[in-house]
């Protein structure tokens, strides 16, 4: 995706991979630095590691307390930070790391563009409440659900979720278990849903899927789970995460590119990379 959005903007970048074990983290970022990467995309368990060990946060990466993208900076002439990629080679001194989430937004623009609904002011029952569950959850508060309803196994943790969100969040009504009427959305944020024998993340003899206008699985492989086909079943709208990936990363190539990202050419690349040719 990032080498496709790359290309489409016609610069001679390279985008990688690299293992690297959470004891190596900060001499893996420092080590980039020195040796003029322009960024870095960080994934679990690396992203709330990460955080401490940037030398500048962005607000984005304030807010979440998460780091998923690093762009490097140096100072120009005047003394002014900026991207290693606007600067001469030969100009480049002392390298800082800044951090940024692209995460969170990912969320809320594939609710907006894949699914074509307002999470400001709708209802929402949020199935999950483990890594993933919990940053939707800030998210959707953040933006202004109305309602947020809390699904989730171990009751106890939608429980703690339920408190920090009503402390952060005081506009924001919250509840555990599952709704009485209809929802706007239902947003699946558990694992449930990867391997083929998995039940499904919500139980249809407490709540029917048919009372959701619209559903969002995080889980993008396979394309349609099972409970996506409930939901188109249904009726309902739907949309699986695959967008939320796509729009991290084109975030992330805005921040180090300082141009739009070329949506088209990283979504097709990402679709054949995911589920094949
Ligand atoms: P992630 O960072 O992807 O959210 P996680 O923190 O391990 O990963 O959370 C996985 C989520 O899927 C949790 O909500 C988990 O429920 P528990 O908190 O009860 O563990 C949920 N989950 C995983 N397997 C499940 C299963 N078999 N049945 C119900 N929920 C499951």
């Amino acid at each position: 995706m990032q080498n496709a959005g790359f290309a489409a903007l016609g610069l001679n970048w390279r985008y990688l991979a690299f293992d690297v074990h959470p004891d190596d983290l900060r001499a893996a970022i420092l080590g980039a630095g020195v040796m003029r990467f322009l960024g870095l995309n960080l994934t679990v368990p690396h992203k709330i590691l990460a955080f401490g060990m940037v030398d500048h946060q962005d607000d984005s990466a304030a807010k979440w307390r998460a780091v998923n993208t690093i762009r490097f900076e140096a100072m120009d002439a005047s003394g002014a930070w900026k991207p290693l990629s606007q600067l001469p080679v030969q100009s480049i001194g002392k390298v800082r790391s800044v951090g940024f989430n692209t995460d969170a937004d990912a969320l809320i623009r594939a609710l907006r563009e894949d699914l074509g609904l307002e999470p400001c002011g709708a209802s929402v029952l949020l199935l999950g409440a483990g890594g993933a569950g919990q940053t939707a959850a800030l998210v959707l508060a953040e933006v202004g659900v109305s309602k947020l309803f809390l699904v989730n196994r171990t009751q106890g943790k939608a429980q703690d979720l339920r408190q920090k969100i009503q402390a952060s969040f005081p506009a924001v009504a919250v509840f555990t278990g599952y709704p009485d009427g209809p929802v706007d959305l239902i947003v699946n944020a558990t694992s449930l849903g990867l391997q083929a024998s998995d039940p499904l993340p919500l139980d249809p003899a407490q709540f029917s899927i048919a009372k959701a206008t619209a559903v969002y699985d995080m889980v993008y492989r396979p394309a349609e789970t099972p409970l996506l086909k409930h939901a188109r079943a249904a009726s309902c709208r739907a949309a699986n995460g695959l967008g939320m990936l796509l729009y991290q990363g084109a975030r992330a190539l805005e921040i180090w590119t300082g141009q739009t990202a070329p949506l088209d050419a990283m979504r097709a690349a990402l679709r054949d990379e995911v589920y094949g040719r």
